[in-house]
């Protein structure tokens, strides 16, 4: 009989794409006790979470709600819903991230108008306009922080031209949701997924997802029932709108995790979040440049919670990654898609973006570059 001995899991400085750290409060939120899903309990931590969310989203969206899954389900919840086979719909494909929205909305027979730029780069709303001008679409989808790359997508005059040409506009704000400002209802945005595992940090399987009254009525406007069963929001709505019905049973604990994880930003305050990521990302990218590396992006569109430096020459860098975590403790990790082997990716996201992190790391970096 093999022997399984009790989960022993070190407890690792996560500066990786995510998952990022969590705080000991949210781990001690997911071993409170379960209730039921329709429990009086449960219902009143729902609605506490809609609102926190909204508060996270900067939006009065009455549509937001967490998705039972990870980011991947909330973003396939943002495109089934509102795609009807046949649909037009483009994407801006600047990343990993952006070719995943393409191939889940061709999934839902979307025909898929893809916007390349290259991988770090982003999108101006002329060019956005210019796609739309040639023939409309549906739906204009972008990325706004990508995690392949560490761009920031930059958002003003971009619902505008999306609302000017009768798209909806949908944004990925997986990477970017409590790290910079996500201003939903600012920006126009009729639909915004993101995920838990990053800036909020709380652990994943559990997603944010908002969608405003305009998305909305298209959605109530289908012809054809929506192809997902379990993200089809015309049902899901009814669990978390006002009927409280049934749909699926909530992951209870996630809920609770997520719930405390937003309760700590309330504490800490968007704008201070948001300067202490800021803060910290700076730090990491001059201690990087003292040590050689340059970074992908351009100041600009840099995207503070996860960096993509590239290496200096003939830096071993699988050999540093592995010892940062062997002999440190601490994840980063390496490329992803067309930039595997040329940057790595280090995340300062949420409970991870703090001074002993970066502090430790450049140190750890130094010492083993050596
Ligand atoms: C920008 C972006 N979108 C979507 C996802 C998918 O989220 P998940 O891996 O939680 O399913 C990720 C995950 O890293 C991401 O970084």
């Amino acid at each position: 009989m093999p022997i399984y001995t009790d989960l022993n899991t070190s407890e690792r400085i996560l500066m990786g794409p995510g998952p990022s750290m969590v705080r000991p409060r949210v781990l001690r939120a997911m071993a409170q006790p379960l209730v039921g899903h329709l429990d009086p309990q449960f219902l009143e931590l729902m609605a506490e979470i809609q609102e926190l969310l909204r508060y996270v989203l900067q939006t009065q969206n009455q549509l937001t709600i967490p998705i039972s899954g990870t980011g991947s389900a909330s973003m396939e919840a943002a495109l089934c819903n509102f795609i009807e086979p046949g649909d037009e719909v483009v994407i801006g494909v600047n990343g990993y991230f952006g070719e995943r929205l393409c191939d889940m909305a061709a999934r839902y027979g979307a025909t898929v108008r893809r916007l390349e730029k290259p991988w770090g780069a982003v999108f101006s709303p002329n060019e956005i306009e210019a796609e739309l001008k040639k023939k409309t679409a549906k739906l204009v989808a972008l990325v706004h922080g990508e995690t392949s790359t560490g761009a920031m997508q930059p958002m003003e005059g971009m619902a505008e031209v999306a609302h000017r040409y009768g798209s909806l506009l949908l944004i990925d704000c997986v990477t970017s949701l409590g790290g910079v400002p996500v201003k939903i209802d600012e920006w126009g945005v009729d639909i915004a997924y993101s995920g838990a595992q990053k800036c909020l940090s709380c652990p994943p399987g559990i997603s944010p997802l908002t969608v405003n009254d305009h998305a909305r009525d298209i959605l109530r406007q289908r012809k054809t029932k929506v192809a997902n069963w379990y993200l089809d929001l015309t049902m899901v709505e009814k669990y978390w709108g006002s009927e409280r019905t049934y749909h699926h049973t909530a992951p209870i604990s996630m809920n609770y995790a997520l719930r405390e994880a937003l309760r700590l930003i309330y504490e800490e305050g968007l704008e201070a979040r948001f300067v202490r990521h800021r803060y910290h990302a700076e730090l990491l990218w001059a201690g990087l440049e003292d040590l050689g590396f340059t970074m992908h992006v351009p100041l600009e569109h840099r995207l503070p919670p996860l960096t993509t430096p590239h290496f200096p020459a003939g830096l071993d860098e699988l050999t540093i990654r592995r010892r940062l975590l062997a002999e440190y403790n601490l994840e980063i990790a390496g490329g992803l898609g067309q930039l595997g082997g040329q940057v790595w990716r280090v995340g300062l996201m949420g409970y991870s973006s703090c001074l002993e992190n970066v502090t430790l790391f450049l140190a750890a970096l130094k010492s083993l570059m050596k």
